[in-house]
């Protein structure tokens, strides 16, 4: 089997290491720092492949899987019906309330006054976010009223996330540790990957602005089979049924971002793909025929392989960032250390936003430039490791979180 990676980041190398196992892999478009994997500039739709692993969102809202299909492709990932549930937070929260899945109480506003008033309904803190994709950057979480008013108005006016913002959604904050459990799907069947938990924001401690992830780990110590067998009952499948019947056969990851409140676990968000960095820790830890897994998806026929297995090992990831990420990354500086870092025994270095120089030399190249993943017995040994081989790689100014999955208790 030949499988088709879309993406150019460090969760579609993750996904390419473990696929490799058991088919050939070909990324599309990939990137230079991806050693050893062959990578093609030709448009995904035009790959000859027998299955395509579509990692990003922006060509799944843009109906690539469909376009895929169209020719007579399987595809694991879902057409742009389904990826609507991540396109559009106020669509998303719309199903979960219509499929009656906890969440946080919220509404969709377009309008400013309206959108003032409500807010001022809530007892705060407040929570206010692009109904549109934002590159996991749209959604401010505040105690400060002020601070979400000006946002309401920054986000409708276009200003601060053009087309994305003009519509927000405002709801209430939850409170309680983070999680995020991942789905394959297969348009009837739901299997949950391992737990995992991402720490968001840039600095230590949970602190400074939202990125896309700084850092993963898994298992996650506070959810168990028993947690993830309940989101899969009260959040996934009713989901994943809900589409259904709106005509959506839903092949592909979904992923499920959730807190766990003290009346259970509630949905802060879904994507239709895996998480970044979430994928580099469980394709690191998904033991078997992780591309026949992908591939049954995708055929609606998950019945015919066995539930993921995942190793007894932990697997830590922690992002090495450009100086200035998230809001403006600078870019271009030589990478160095990449070859003994990458010689680490039970650790990888997976490439994200990397190009090559004139000189053929690998620099920086966008806001998530690499991401080091440790494995070990337990998660101190795995982040013990995953801190080595980072500490291995250098550039100018390069920004780490010093805590990812010290703790695990649920401060992302
Ligand atoms: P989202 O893109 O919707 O997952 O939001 C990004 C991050 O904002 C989440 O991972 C949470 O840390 C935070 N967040 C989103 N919604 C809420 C909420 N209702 N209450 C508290 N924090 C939230
Ligand atoms: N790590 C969060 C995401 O992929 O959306």
């Amino acid at each position: 089997m030949r499988v088709c990676i879309v993406g150019s980041g460090g969760r579609e190398h993750a996904i390419a290491a473990a696929v490799a196992r058991s088919a050939d892999v070909v990324l599309a478009p990939g990137n230079p720092g991806m050693d050893g994997f062959e990578r093609t500039d030709v448009s995904p739709e035009l790959v000859e492949a027998d299955l395509w692993v579509i990692g990003p969102e922006v060509p799944l809202v843009d109906g690539l899987a469909d376009r895929v299909r169209a020719r007579g492709g399987l595809v694991f990932g879902p057409g742009a019906d389904g990826a609507r549930l991540e396109g559009s937070k106020a669509w998303m929260k719309d199903l979960l309330f219509a499929a009656r899945v906890p969440t946080a109480a919220s509404r969709t506003f377009s309008e400013e006054r309206p959108a003032l008033d409500y807010l001022s309904s809530l007892p705060g803190p407040w929570v206010v976010k692009t109904d549109g994709l934002a590159a996991g950057k749209g959604v401010l979480v505040t105690s400060s009223r002020r601070q979400a008013e000006a946002d309401i108005r920054a986000k409708l006016s276009g200003q601060a996330f053009g087309d994305a913002g003009r519509r927000v959604v405002v709801e209430e904050a939850l409170d309680g540790p983070e999680l995020s459990v991942i789905a394959i799907c297969d348009g009837k069947r739901a299997y949950p990957l391992a737990a995992a938990q991402d720490f968001k924001r840039v600095g230590d401690g949970g602190t400074g602005a939202n990125t896309g992830g700084m850092g993963a780990y898994s298992p996650v110590p506070f959810a168990d089979d028993e947690v993830v067998g309940q989101v899969m009952e009260r959040a996934v499948l009713p989901t994943l049924h809900a589409l259904r019947k709106r005509g959506t056969d839903y092949r592909g990851a979904l992923y499920a971002g959730l807190m766990l409140t003290e009346d259970g676990p509630k949905v802060l968000e879904f994507n239709a793909r895996f998480g970044d960095p979430e994928a580099q820790v469980l394709f690191t830890r998904w033991e078997g025929d992780v591309a026949g897994a992908l591939a049954a998806a995708a055929e609606g026929a998950l019945s015919d392989v066995d539930e993921p297995r995942f190793s007894a090992h932990a697997a830590v990831c922690v992002v090495l960032a450009a100086p200035g990420y998230p809001e403006a990354p600078r870019t271009g500086a030589v990478i160095e250390g990449i070859e003994a870092a990458r010689a680490v025994p039970g650790a990888s270095l997976y490439a994200a936003g990397v190009s090559r120089d004139a000189g053929g030399r690998l620099v920086t190249a966008g806001g998530r430039v690499l991401n080091a993943v440790g494995t070990g017995a337990d998660l101190a040994q795995a982040r013990q490791l995953a801190y080595r081989v980072a500490g291995m790689v250098s550039w100018p100014d390069m920004v780490v979180r010093s805590d990812i999955a010290m703790q695990t208790g649920g401060v992302a």
